[in-house]
This record gives C-alpha cells, structure tokens and sequence, in this order.
C-alpha cells in the first residue's frame, strides 16, 4: 500500500519505518529539513533501538523515503497518517497548530480520494476538526475518509511496541476505511478494535490517565510506607499477585515525564473540564507527580542541611531508559531545583546528555557514571537505565566525599548497598540496619 508519514519524530518515524518494514512503500514528510537531510543519510535524528538499522535497510530496498514536501507525500499516496506533535498550551489544552498545518496541506495537496489517519494524540473531536479543515482547503473537490488511529508505543521499545501490539484502535465513521487501516496492520496479527473517531480519541487519553494514575497511586502508597515503616516494594509484590491488579507501571519512584504522560493528562483534564466536568482524580494524579520530585529533593535537603557547596552526582538524564528523550523529565527538574538550593550538579547520562546539555548547559556533563560520583556528596539515581542497576558500590563509597545514595527508582537492594558502607534512602523502601528482615 502507498502511504505517507507527516512528521518523522518518535512516533512517525517509528510508523513509517515499521510499515515499510511490512512491506508498504511508504515516504515519511517532515517541515524540519535538517531531520529529512540526515534521515536520507541514512541517520536518524532520534535514538531508539533498532530504529537506524530498520530504517537504513528499508531505505536500501526503496520501500522508505523522505521529504521535506508534505505536499508531495500527500500526492504520492493513498493513506496519510498525521503524527505530528500535539504539546501542551498554556493552560494544558493541547495545541492542535501542527495537526491543523498538515491537514490544511492534506487539503490542498489531494487529487483524489484519501484516507487520512490520525495517529498523533488530540482532543477529542478533533477529527471532526481535520475533516473540515480538509474539505474546506479542497473545496470539496475530492472524497476522503478521516480516521483515529492512537499510538500506544512505548519510547525505548518503540519498534517492539508497534510491532506486537497488545491492540489496534481503529476509530472511523466509514467501515471500508476502517478495513483499508486495518488492512496495513493485517501482518501484525493483534486484535484490532473499530469504534468511532471519538471513542478512538478517547481511548488513547483514558489508557495514559490511568497508567498516570497507577503511577502517583503507588507513589503515595509509598510515601506512606515510608511514614508507617513498611516496605512499597514488597507491598506491590503482595498486591500484585492478585490477578486483577497488573505489575506494570505500578512502581514507586520519583514519578512519571516524558512528552506523553504529562501533556496528556493535562490535556484531558482540560478536555473534561470544557466538557463542564471537573475530572477531580486526575488532578490529584497531576498533584502528586509533582509532589514526587519536591519529596525526592527534600530527602537530599534533609540528609545534607544546607545544600549551598554541595556537589551532587545525577545518573540518568532522559525520562526513561533507552531514549535520549529528556522532554519533561523527573532527571532536569530535581537538577533544577538541586541548582535552585546552591549545589554543584555532575551528571552523566549513556545517550541524552546532549540534548540536556542544550537546555540545562549551567551543570557538569562527565563521560563515565563513576567520575560523576567522584567527591560527590550524595549520588541521586533518577533515569533506570540497566546499566545503573549494577553498581560498584564500595568503588562509589570511596570516591564519594559522603557515601550518600538516594534511588530515584528503587533499582537497589537497600542491604547490598549499605554492606558496601554506602547509606540507602529509596522511595518507600525500610532502610537502615536491621530493615531488610525485621
Ligand atoms: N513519543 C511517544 O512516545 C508517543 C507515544 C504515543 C503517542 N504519541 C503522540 O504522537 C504525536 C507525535 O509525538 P512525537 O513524540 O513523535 O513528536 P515529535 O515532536 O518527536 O515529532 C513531531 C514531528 O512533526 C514534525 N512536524 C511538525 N509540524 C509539521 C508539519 N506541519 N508538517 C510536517 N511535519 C511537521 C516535527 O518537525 C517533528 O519532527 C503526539 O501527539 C504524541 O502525543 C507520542
């Protein structure tokens, strides 16, 4: 099938990869020339595993290419997926200026009848938007099909993601449409939802509030354990062993980032409220997150006084491990507010110290995880990367001028690290002599 990619970012580069790889001839548009030049170059602008080989084999094989010419995608296919960026305005309505800009081309670049699938996540109503946008731009001219396609992948997993997906939403008014898409997901064989544009809409913003929830609900539980002496992870291996809680993103730490889950829960919370419905859990969810990080920095405040000369080593930059995404993550907003109470902050990330480097250029970026602790006050471990969750801890001890550990993502065993003479604090974990078997 001819189809064409808007926007070559994590999630319509991944797309468009993937459904080359499928064996569609496929040709990813993008406004920023400087990502189609090195794309063509056989690069990608973005770290995601697998990604590069995918897209440089594909490109070989003439099933992928790359302009800078929306118009031109548009022209030369039959489905258009829109997978443009959706971020947050400034009271957390979701600016739609990208998704409005592609169809408007979509609009005047069509001769013909078009499937435009919408990946990118929007408020819901918002392919009733893009139709009209469309029909006005081609003056009617010209039959074409608005569906809602959501993205669930996973920044890190991104190809694993879109390739065994646990479903594909497919939200469209017209069922011959809906079974064109369903067709390009056909070799994927997952199950495959049909529902209408704004179920489809919905759905994507009700999957990212409730993992969001998951998130600060363990996060307070945690916050909590820390109060009454009990231990978050083991209470979450308790709780979870029953069948209809699920393990995942129920883990205690300094809490959710990312490009999605914030804006999105922003956003519905937005959505709810111009819809005359105060979404009041939600909220709280968005409250907590925040609170998460003030609790973390607080720890380190109130184990080492004043922060004023204290140099404090950061592993983990980016949101999450495997990306070098940084957009809204926990790692620069504890840096931040470490920064704002007078420390020295020495960071060291394995791929997303460049892009923090561009927004937060005042700290120190080293090359090694170890030289980043050297003389360190206290190490803070906020990105889970694997390559962290093995550490030299007797090494760390002595090269830290204050054997001072506090893990952001609880990754550590509290007994292992403090044998090596190091002091644990987690998130909700029971620390100190004695406390791994009371
Ligand atoms: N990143 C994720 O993990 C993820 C997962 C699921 C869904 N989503 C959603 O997918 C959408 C895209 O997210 P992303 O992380 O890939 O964004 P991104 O910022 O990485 O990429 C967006 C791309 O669109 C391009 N672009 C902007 N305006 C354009 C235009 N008019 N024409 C052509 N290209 C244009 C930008 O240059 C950029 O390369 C968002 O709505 C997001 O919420 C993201």
């Amino acid at each position: 099938m001819k189809v064409a990619v808007v926007g070559t970012g994590y999630v319509g580069l991944v797309t468009g990869a993937c459904f080359a790889d499928l064996g569609n001839q496929v040709i990813c548009a993008d406004i920023d020339e400087r990502k189609i030049e090195m794309l063509r170059e056989g690069e990608t602008p973005i770290f995601e595993p697998g990604l590069v080989e995918m897209v440089r084999i594909n490109a070989k094989v003439g099933r992928l290419a790359f302009t800078s010419d929306v118009a031109e995608a548009v022209a030369k296919s039959k489905v258009v997926f829109i997978a443009v960026g959706t971020p947050p305005g400034p009271d957390g309505e979701a600016d739609l200026s990208q998704v409005r800009s592609v169809a408007e081309t979509i609009g005047e670049a069509m001769d013909g009848y078009r499937i435009v699938v919408n990946k990118s996540t929007v408020p819901v109503g918002t392919g009733d938007i893009v139709s009209q946008i469309i029909a006005a731009k081609s003056g009617g001219a010209h039959p074409y099909d608005v569906v809602s396609n959501p993205e669930f992948l996973r920044e890190g997993s991104a190809i694993h993601d879109f390739m065994q997906p646990d479903r594909v939403v497919i939200g469209c008014s017209n069922p011959a449409a809906a079974d064109i898409v369903a067709e390009l997901y056909g070799p994927l064989n997952a199950p495959i939802i049909v529902t209408d544009v704004l179920s489809a809409e919905m759905i994507k913003y009700t999957s990212n509030a409730f993992l969001a929830l998951k998130i600060s609900f363990i996060n307070e539980i945690a916050n909590i354990c820390e109060r009454v002496g009990a231990d978050v992870r083991e209470v979450v291996e308790g709780v979870t062993k029953d069948h209809r809680i699920n393990p995942a993103f129920f883990g205690a730490g300094v809490g959710f980032g990312g490009s999605c889950f914030p804006k999105d829960t922003l956003a519905l919370a937005d959505i709810a409220a111009k819809a005359g419905y105060e979404f009041k859990i939600l909220k709280a969810v968005i409250a907590v997150n925040d609170l998460q990080r003030d609790l973390f920095v607080a720890k380190i405040v109130e184990r080492l006084g004043d922060l004023k000369g204290k140099k404090i080593a950061v592993w983990g930059l980016s949101f999450k491990p495997n990306t070098d995404d940084i957009r809204e993550s926990p790692a620069l907003d504890i840096i931040r507010k470490l920064l704002a109470g007078g420390a020295t902050v020495a960071a060291f990330d394995p791929v997303a110290s460049e892009a923090a480097q561009a927004e937060l250029p005042e700290i120190e970026y080293v090359g090694d995880a170890y030289a980043a602790a050297k003389d360190a006050d206290a190490l803070a471990v906020v990105t889970d990367w694997n390559e962290f969750k093995e550490a030299d801890f007797k090494g760390l001890a002595k090269a830290m001028r204050q054997p001072l550990l506090f893990d952001g993502r609880n990754i550590y065993e509290p007994a292992k690290v403090e044998a090596a003479g190091l002091e644990y604090v987690g998130v909700g974990r029971r620390s100190g002599p004695g406390a791994e078997k009371e």
